[in-house]
């Protein structure tokens, strides 16, 4: 899963585990991703397949009990961030990796000024004071599109609708000058107008501010339109991994084929081609491959043995977690 260049951002073996009463949950199961200077990688999942959790523990935010990292190494541009000591975080965090999350509201502190929170980050991470640093806050109210930002710096959280939250959140997380910006799902609360919106707006940024994203999400659409590269998730395993032009044109694992496939169909208006059967159960999971019991090319082999990695064309860009990756083309 390595590329050639020197990745700003790399994960190796990443695992995640929560001790319930009921047994060991592995949320992130050996997980292992890089993200180059400039690229956007979607991480990309349904529900409860362990994409916040990996960006969690990307920044080592897993409270113990019931959750703890058990396995893996981060290295964040030369720094190993799991060798840290804890109170080093707080360097990484924001600067280092800053995290736009789904919930805007619950993140934005009420009782403080929109303007004053943006400007704490400028204060922190750009090492500006007083004048300098409000004019830099209002100046990132311009950057995510708030109008009369120097009105606007007054407002409380409250007065702002769901999608100019969002922007302040984005605000916020920019202001932190963040070698990697990890986006979990920013529009997944917002109306869909919104949400065009603000995708717009991250397009936008991502040219003007050479940002390296990680951009999780379980929309293929957002996929289509913000990615270079992405990863895709099954039960807390990375399964494929693979630049967005060969997702939607040759998808080699059946989880990712049979996703896509279904998606092409729908816009044909044809009839869905839904995967049958049901996301496993985390503390239940199938024997072999996780994903053998809804696969349709299911062997024996599948059955018992997990899949290693397969480099799929020998050049090291696409990657797939299968005993018998599919080599055709998506119709
Ligand atoms: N605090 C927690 N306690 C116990 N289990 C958790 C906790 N957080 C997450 N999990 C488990 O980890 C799995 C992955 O969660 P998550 O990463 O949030 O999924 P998603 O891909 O939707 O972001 C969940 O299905 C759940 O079983
Ligand atoms: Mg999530």
């Amino acid at each position: 899963m390595e590329d050639s260049k020197q990745p700003i951002l790399s994960v190796k073996n990443l695992g995640t585990s929560f001790f319930l009463r009921e047994g060991e949950v592995k949320a992130v199961d050996g997980v292992s991703f890089s993200l180059n200077k400039g690229e956007v990688l979607a991480l990309v999942g349904e529900s409860g397949s362990g994409k916040t959790v990996t960006a969690l523990s990307i920044l080592r935010l897993i409270a113990w009990p019931p959750g703890k990292i058990v396995s893996g190494d981060v290295n964040l541009d030369g720094v190993d961030v799991f060798k840290l000591p804890m109170k080093e975080m707080r360097n990484i965090r924001g600067k280092g990796i800053a995290m736009i999350l789904q919930e805007p509201m619950s993140s934005l502190n009420p009782s403080q000024t929109i303007g004053r929170q943006i400007q704490e980050a400028v204060e922190i991470n750009q090492g500006l004071t007083g004048e300098a640093a409000k004019k830099a806050a209002i100046d990132m109210l311009g950057v995510v599109r708030i109008p009369s930002p120097e009105k606007r710096y007054y407002n409380y959280p409250h007065e702002l609708s769901g999608g100019m939250k969002q922007r302040i959140m984005i605000a916020i997380a920019l202001a932190c000058r963040p070698k990697v910006l990890i986006a979990d799902e920013p529009t997944c609360s917002l109306d869909v107008t919104i949400q065009a919106q603000i995708l717009k707006l991250m397009q936008a940024l991502r040219k003007e501010i050479d940002t390296t994203i990680l951009f999780i999400t379980s929309d293929l659409g957002i996929v289509a339109e913000m990615a270079d590269r992405v990863a895709m998730m099954y039960a807390g395993q990375l399964i494929e991994i693979l630049d967005v032009f060969t997702l939607f044109e040759s998808p080699a694992h059946p989880y990712t084929k049979g996703i896509m496939g279904s998606i092409m169909a729908m816009k044909e208006g044809g009839r869905l081609n839904i995967i049958e059967g049901d996301p496993p159960n985390l503390l239940h999971l199938p024997s072999g491959c996780h994903f053998h019991p809804r696969c349709e090319f299911c062997q024996d082999i599948c059955k018992t043995q997990e899949p290693a990695y397969t480099d799929l064309d020998g050049d090291g860009k696409h990657w797939v977690r299968c005993h018998f990756p599919i080599k055709s083309k998506l119709k």
